[in-house]
C-alpha cells in the first residue's frame, strides 16, 4: 500500500542506505496496552501481556485494576493479569485515579457503568478539565446511573440495569467508541456504534481476541453480550511513539528502519498522509496475533504541501502535530481539515501546534476547524513550549532535528505519559 516505488527499488535502497541507515525500535503500543489490561481484568481466567508499556498512564491503569481488586503479576516484560470476570471486581475504597490518561478514565467509565457497586473516576488537573461528557451522555442512554461534574471529571456511578443502544458517534472518538462498547458487555441486548469515520479498532480487535460476539458491517459496529475468556497477545511497538523518530527522518534527509511497529490500519494515517506529500514508505509485516505489526522503512525525499480531509483525519490523531511541523518543511500550502478534536486533547493542540510553527517560522492558521500551513519555512529554531503535552513536546523535539539553531523545549518532562525513554532514544537514534 505505501511502497510508492518497485521492490527492486527499495531492496537497492537498503544496500545503497546500508551503511548509513539508523534502526529504531518503538516502546510498546499505549493503546494496546491500555487495552489488554482493562479486558484481561474483567476476563475469566489468566491473560498474560508480553511487551506492555510501562509509561505515567500505563502505570495509573494498573492502580486503578488494583483499587478495583484485579491481582496483576508485573514483570520486565510482560503482566499477567488475573481475571475476575465480567461480575467479579470489587467496590473500590476511594476515588479511582487515572492521573492523566483520558483513555483509561474514557475505557474504565464504559465498565464501572455496568458493575453492581457505587464508585468514582477522578484525574489529575489537566485531565479533570477535559471532557467527559461524551462518555456520561451514551452510557445515560444505556440507562446508566451516572454524573459528571458540568460534563468533567470526577465521573460518580451507582448501579443500574444496562440495555444496549444503537449509537451513531456525534464525535470521531476510538474511546467514546470503546466505552460504549464496554457498557455493551453489560447490558441486555445488542449494541451498535457507527462510526462518522474509522477510528483506531484496537478495543474491537482485543474484544474479538478475548472471545467477544463482535461484527463490524462498513461503518458500524455490532456487539452481542456475553463473557470473555483470558488470552496472550504481545504488544507491537507504537506508532504513534515511532512518529517524531519518521518526522525526525525525514527532516533530516535520513533513512530510518522501525522494527516491529504496530502497523493496524486505523493508525497508519500519518503515513498515508505522507505519502500524498511525497514521502515514501516500505512496510514488512509481521504474521499473528490480533493486531498488524511489522518492520517500516522509511526512505527521505522532498516533501510538498498536500490535503488532508477530516475522514482521514482520525487516523492520525495524535501525529497532527507531526504533520504540522513535515507541512512546515514542505514545499507549498498544507491543509488539514476536521482539526477541531485538538482542542480537547493533553493541551488545547491548535494553540500548542501554532505556537511551534511560530517558533519555526512557519505561516499558519486555524479557521472553522480547518489548519492551514505554508512552507518551506526557516526552522530558526529558539525555544518553544511543550504545553505540559507529550505530543507537542515530542513534535518539537523532531523539528529540532533540522533547525539552524538548537530549539529548546520548556516543559519537556512531560513526555513521561506515554514514553520516559523518548529524549534518550531521540539522542541514540539521531545524535546532533
Ligand atoms: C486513544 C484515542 C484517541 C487518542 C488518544 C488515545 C485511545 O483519543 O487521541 O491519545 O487509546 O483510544 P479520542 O478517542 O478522544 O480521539
Amino acid at each position: 500500500m505505501f511502497a510508492a516505488r518497485g521492490t527492486a527499488d527499495f531492496l537497492y535502497y537498503y544496500l545503497e542506505a546500508g551503511r548509513t541507515m539508523r534502526t529504531y525500535q518503538p516502546p510498546p503500543d499505549k493503546s494496546i496496552t491500555l487495552r489488554a489490561l482493562l479486558l484481561g481484568a474483567i476476563a475469566r481466567g489468566r491473560t498474560v501481556i508480553q511487551n506492555p508499556l510501562f509509561c505515567a498512564d500505563t502505570a495509573a491503569a494498573l492502580a486503578c485494576l488494583r483499587a478495583l481488586g484485579v491481582e496483576l503479576r508485573v514483570s520486565k516484560r510482560s503482566i499477567a493479569v488475573q481475571g475476575r470476570g465480567l461480575n467479579g471486581l470489587t467496590r473500590p475504597r476511594r476515588a479511582l485515579n487515572a492521573g492523566e490518561a483520558a483513555a483509561v478514565a474514557r475505557l474504565l467509565a464504559g465498565v464501572l457503568a455496568g458493575q453492581s457497586f457505587p464508585s468514582e473516576i477522578t484525574g489529575a488537573a489537566s485531565l479533570r478539565r477535559r471532557p467527559m461528557a461524551r462518555v456520561a451522555a451514551p452510557l445515560a442512554l444505556m440507562g446508566a446511573d451516572i454524573k459528571t461534574r458540568s460534563g468533567k471529571l470526577p465521573l460518580k456511578f451507582r448501579p443500574a440495569a444496562l440495555k444496549g443502544i444503537v449509537y451513531p458517534l456525534p464525535v470521531a472518538s476510538a474511546q467514546v467508541k470503546s466505552a460504549v462498547l464496554l457498557a455493551g458487555l453489560y447490558a441486555a441486548g445488542r449494541t451498535v456504534v457507527k462510526e462518522r469515520a474509522p477510528s483506531r479498532d484496537h478495543t474491537e480487535r482485543l474484544l474479538a481476541h478475548f472471545g467477544a460476539r463482535l461484527s463490524r458491517r462498513g461503518r458500524a459496529i455490532t456487539l452481542t453480550p456475553g463473557p470473555l475468556a483470558g488470552a496472550r497477545l504481545s504488544v507491537p511497538g507504537d506508532i504513534s511513539a515511532a512518529a517524531p523518530f519518521i518526522a525526525a527522518a525525514l527532516l533530516s534527509g535520513r533513512a530510518l528502519l522501525v522494527k516491529n511497529a504496530g502497523l493496524n490500519p486505523s493508525r497508519l494515517g500519518l503515513l498515508k498522509a505522507l505519502r500524498k506529500m511525497g514521502a515514501a514508505f516500505r512496510l514488512t509485516p509481521r504474521r499473528g496475533g490480533p493486531e498488524p505489526s511489522g518492520d517500516l522503512l522509511v526512505r527521505p525525499g522532498r516533501l510538498k504541501g498536500a490535503v488532508i480531509t477530516a475522514t482521514e483525519v482520525p487516523a492520525m490523531i495524535d501525529e497532527l502535530p507531526l504533520l504540522a511541523v513535515l507541512a512546515a518543511a514542505a514545499e507549498g500550502r498544507t491543509v488539514i481539515r476536521g482539526a477541531g478534536e485538538l482542542r480537547h486533547k493533553e493541551s488545547d493542540r491548535i494553540k500548542a501546534t501554532l505556537a511551534l510553527l511560530k517558533v519555526l517560522g512557519a505561516p499558519a492558521r486555524y479557521r472553522g476547524g480547518t489548519l492551514e500551513i505554508t512552507g518551506p519555512a526557516p526552522f530558526r529554531g529558539g525555544t518553544a513550549a511543550a504545553f505540559g503535552d507529550h505530543r507537542i513536546a515530542m513534535a518539537a523535539a523532531a523539528a529540532g532535528v533540522r533547525t539552524a539553531a538548537p530549539l529548546k523545549i520548556n516543559g519537556r518532562r512531560c513526555v513521561k505519559k506515554s514514553y520516559p525513554a523518548f529524549f534518550a532514544d531521540l539522542k541514540k537514534v539521531f545524535p546532533c
